[in-house]
């Protein structure tokens, strides 16, 4: 089948509904719906319209192999199927190399904007760089991309509110006592978020740690660090290599089975665990659940995946952070069409990517526990009830 990409193109097929344009790769997909209506769908169709010769926007995600980005995927192609574009996503399934050849597959086939989440913040540099010299418009996707004037926008959630959130979480279900044994875990050294998400987390925990309240059990890092307040990238980078996940269930697993192993009585019992994704979470609950010296944890994770929400309900683990993946593909859809109709897309903050400060739309997360997943996730539309079991 012909392959297309993501294309912000009004046929008049698709005026009439007749939406038929699709195609597919091993690494991307392609779908077209319609229906629905939204502002997104408004400034699509009115930007659509303004472009009689066809406007190109690229989409490129880190991996299918993470629910998180499958639920991107969907709120692509939901906002613009309804709105009657064909799009679609391409996946660098954790290889950088196959992230640029995807950015330069879409560059070849014309994109005027490239929406894209790096699997390395670094490496992904010289990817946009191409698509800058292209003549594309740039815009970083939850991750920010590291160390080039190439990125135009970055499009986020508040991702240090992710780990202060994370952290306060653990704080605020603390059993009773001091000493209580903290186990820190990471996200990927090679994604600026893993360092947001620490720094977060480190804020509020660390007041905690240096009055003896929690004991880091798995970082000598960490612990060598315990009474700074405020880390350095650098200070930041040591902790995070010690107890990196790498985003990958399998290190986590691994690493939370050798943490336990090399524990003492001392660090089992009631222990507090920071985990960075909802990923890695389960697989570090599955773990620590099986010590029989570990009396009860309480985990962390984000992402509000399928899975670890039925985790939260069944209270395997303590909490996820919902980012709701409908504001943030919405809204870089909103920014893609401002640019391609030539207005400067709205952004409220900026972040420095060490090479400027990158203009950024940044949307708030939400806490989510058993006593507010059916509020917050059944409610607003997210999940259906059906999809879990002992949903109260
Ligand atoms: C995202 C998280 C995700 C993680 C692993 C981060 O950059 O912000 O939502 O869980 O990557 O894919």
């Amino acid at each position: 089948m012909k392959k297309k990409i993501l294309s912000l193109m009004l046929t008049a097929a698709m005026l009439a509904g007749v939406l038929t344009g699709c195609g597919s790769s091993n690494q991307g997909s392609t779908t077209t719906s319609a229906g629905g209506g939204t502002d997104t769908q408004t400034a699509a169709e009115e930007a659509a319209g303004d472009a009689k010769d066809g406007i190109q926007v690229g989409i490129v995600l880190p991996t299918k192999d993470e629910p998180r980005w499958l639920q991107d995927q969907a709120q692509f192609e939901k906002i613009l199927g309804d709105a009657g574009f064909t799009n679609q996503v391409l996946f660098s399934q954790g290889s950088s190399a196959t992230e640029k050849t995807n950015v330069e597959t879409l560059i070849s086939q014309g994109i005027s904007v490239l929406i894209i989440c790096a699997q390395d913040g670094s490496a992904a540099a010289a990817a946009v760089e191409e698509a800058k010299t292209a003549g594309v418009t740039v815009i970083a996707y939850d991750r920010l991309i590291t160390g080039t004037d190439a990125v135009d926008y970055y499009v986020t959630f508040d991702s240090v509110a992710v780990g202060e959130a994370q952290g306060q979480y653990l704080i605020d279900n603390v059993p009773e006592g001091s000493g209580i044994p903290l186990y820190l875990y990471a996200g990927a050294a090679t994604d600026n978020n893993a360092f947001l998400f620490f720094e977060g987390a480190w804020k509020v925990l660390q007041p905690k740690v240096a009055d003896g309240t929690f004991v880091i059990a798995n970082s000598s890092e960490a612990t060598a660090l315990q009474d700074k307040a405020e880390l350095t990238r650098d200070e930041q980078a040591k902790i995070i290599g010690q107890v990196t996940t790498d985003w990958d269930f399998n290190v986590a697993k691994s690493k939370a089975e050798a943490h336990l192993t090399a524990a003492g009585a001392d660090l089992k019992g009631d222990v507090l665990v920071l985990a960075p994704n909802d990923g890695t979470a389960r697989s570090i609950a599955d773990v620590f659940a099986t010590d029989k010296d570990i009396t009860s944890y309480s985990i962390t994770g984000q992402d509000s995946e399928k899975a670890s929400v039925q985790y939260v309900i069944d209270g395997k683990q303590s909490m996820t952070v919902f980012k709701d993946t409908r504001t943030l593909a919405a809204d870089s859809v909103k920014m893609a069409v401002s640019v391609l109709k030539g207005e400067t897309p709205v952004t409220d903050t900026t972040y420095n990517n060490e090479a400027k400060d990158v203009p950024a739309k940044q949307t708030d997360i939400i806490v989510v526990t058993k006593d507010n997943v059916k509020a917050a996730l059944i409610d607003s539309g997210y999940y259906e009830a059906s999809e879990f079991t002992g949903l109260e």
